[in-house]
């Protein structure tokens, strides 16, 4: 089973620039992590635009079928960060509840947690 990872495209940190930066943060990152996400069985992204956490861009949402979801935010567009991103929603996808033990989350997601959502019932 496959995780998805939806990374907002339209999120834009506070140092961001309209007169000079062609695209959003979020766009940044989503092509990272797309990028990084290339041919990862475990994994899938989609890129949606505004997932309301703006005030902690960027953001991402990770979610799996009958599995706690997370919305994750405050990442700065890096290679290193859609690299911890992809690596976590593998692990998520080969967790049956999507709970990662804390030991093996990737060092760069620590921090970025802003919510979970529990699975729907009918969905699990
Ligand atoms: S613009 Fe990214 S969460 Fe609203």
């Amino acid at each position: 089973m496959t995780s998805t990872i939806t990374i907002c495209d339209t999120c834009k940190r506070d140092d961001w620039q309209a007169g000079t930066n062609v695209q959003t943060d979020g766009e940044r990152l989503a092509e990272m992590v797309e990028a990084a996400a290339a041919g990862n069985p475990h994994v899938t992204t989609r890129r949606h635009s505004c997932l309301m956490g703006c005030a902690r861009g960027c953001n991402v949402a990770i979610q799996g079928a009958g599995k706690l979801a997370y919305t994750l935010g405050e990442f700065v567009p890096s290679d290193e960060a859609a690299q911890a991103v992809v690596d976590y929603a593998a692990l998520h996808a080969q967790s049956e509840t999507g709970t990662v033990p804390y030991k093996q989350w990737p060092q760069p997601i620590k921090g970025h947690f802003v919510t979970r959502h529990p699975p729907l019932p009918d969905a699990s």
